[in-house]
C-alpha cells in the first residue's frame, strides 16, 4: 500500500517517547499509514515495541544520545521537554530532520491560561523550535488530557471515592487516541495552523461528571469528596514539585471559571467528531477496576 505521506519527504519517521500514552498511538497510526517508523526511549526493554519498528535509546536531555535516532529521519514526533531544549534543536537541524510535531500544550493559545507555570515552559519550547528557522515545526497543543483521570485510578481501586479539588470545574477532556491522529496528521502533511489549533475533546464534562462516567464504565457508582485549595496542594506534592502543583490548581481555577472551551479542532483535522470522555472511561475501565 502507498504510504499517505502528503508532503515529499519519505525519510523513516521517529517517534519519540513511543511508550507513552500518546506516543504509542503515534506509532500504530504511522504504522496503519504504512509509514516507515522509528520509536524511541530513553530504556529500552526487550519486546516494547511492534516487529518491523527500528528502535534508538534517546533522551531528549541529552543530546549526543539523539544523532542516532535523528540521522536519516526526515520528521520527529517529541515530547515538549524544556531541559535542554536547546540541544534537541541543534541535532535536529544538523541531523537534516525536515519536520517537528512537538506534542506542546493548549494552554499556549489559551488566552486565560496566561502567565501558569507549565504553559510558560511549553512556550518556551516552541519558541525554541521556532526559532530554528531550517525545521518545520507543527506544535501539537491538546488543552486537556483524558488522561489525567488517571491519577484517580488508586482512590478508585483502593476506596470507591475521589476527592477533588474544585469537582465542578468544566472542561473537555480529550482522548489520548485523538492527540495522536492529529500528531499523526502532522506528520504525514497537516500543518499549522491547521494541525496546531486549540484540541480539546468534544464537549465540556465537569470533574464530579468524569468520574461518574467511569463509574458507569466500572459498573460501581464512586463517590466524590470536595478538597480545599490546601489539601488538593498537599495531595498533588505526592507527584509533581509545588510549582507544578500550582499551576495544575490554576488551571482547575480557571476552568471553574467558566474559560476551558470545547473547540471543533479535531473534527476539522481529522473529519470524524473528536471522542467523548464516556468512550475514554470504557477504553480505561479496566484501570479503575
Ligand atoms: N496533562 C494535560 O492535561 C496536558 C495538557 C496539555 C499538554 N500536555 C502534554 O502532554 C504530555 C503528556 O503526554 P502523555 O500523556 O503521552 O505522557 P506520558 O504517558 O507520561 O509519556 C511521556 C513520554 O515522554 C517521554 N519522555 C519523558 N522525558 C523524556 C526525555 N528526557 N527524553 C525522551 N523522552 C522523554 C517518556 O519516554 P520514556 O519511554 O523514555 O520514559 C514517555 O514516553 C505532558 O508532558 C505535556 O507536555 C498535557
Amino acid at each position: 500500500m502507498e504510504p499517505v505521506v502528503a508532503h515529499s519527504d519519505r525519510r523513516p519517521t521517529l517517534v519519540m517517547g513511543a511508550r507513552g500514552s500518546v506516543g504509542r498511538f503515534v506509532i500504530q497510526g504511522l504504522l496503519a499509514e504504512g509509514v516507515p517508523v522509528r520509536a524511541s526511549a530513553r530504556r529500552l526493554e526487550s519486546g516494547q515495541f511492534p516487529d518491523g519498528v527500528e528502535v534508538f535509546a534517546a533522551d531528549l536531555t541529552d543530546p549526543a544520545s539523539l544523532s542516532p535516532a535523528f540521522e536519516g529521519a526526515g520528521q520527529v514526533f517529541l515530547y515538549a521537554k524544556h531541559e535542554g531544549v536547546g540541544g534537541v534543536v541543534e541535532a535536529a537541524r544538523v541531523a537534516g530532520v525536515g519536520r517537528v510535531v512537538l506534542l506542546s500544550s493548549g494552554s499556549v493559545v489559551h488566552p486565560t491560561s496566561a502567565g501558569n507555570a507549565i504553559t510558560e515552559k511549553h512556550r518556551e519550547v516552541e519558541a525554541a523550535f521556532a526559532a530554528a528557522s531550517d525545521v518545520v515545526v507543527v506544535p501539537i497543543r491538546p488543552l486537556v488530557l483524558a488522561t489525567n483521570a488517571l491519577c484517580w485510578a488508586h482512590q478508585v481501586r483502593a476506596a470507591g471515592s475521589v476527592a477533588l479539588y474544585r469537582p465542578d470545574a468544566l472542561t473537555a477532556p480529550i482522548h489520548e487516541r485523538d492527540v495522536a491522529a492529529v500528531a499523526c496528521a502532522a506528520l504525514t502533511g497537516a500543518s499549522e495552523p491547521v494541525a496546531s489549533g486549540l484540541l480539546t475533546g468534544p464537549a465540556r464534562i465537569s470533574q464530579g461528571d468524569q468520574v461518574a462516567a467511569i463509574g458507569r464504565a466500572v459498573g460501581e457508582p464512586i463517590s466524590v469528596e470536595e478538597l480545599s485549595r490546601g489539601a488538593a496542594m498537599r495531595w498533588f506534592s505526592q507527584f509533581m514539585e509545588g510549582w507544578e502543583g500550582e499551576a495544575v490548581l490554576r488551571f482547575l481555577d480557571d476552568a471553574a471559571a467558566g474559560n476551558s472551551p470545547a473547540t471543533p479542532t479535531v473534527e476539522e483535522v481529522l473529519g470524524r467528531p473528536a471522542i467523548g470522555f464516556d468512550e475514554w472511561a470504557l477504553d480505561h475501565a479496566a484501570d479503575f477496576r
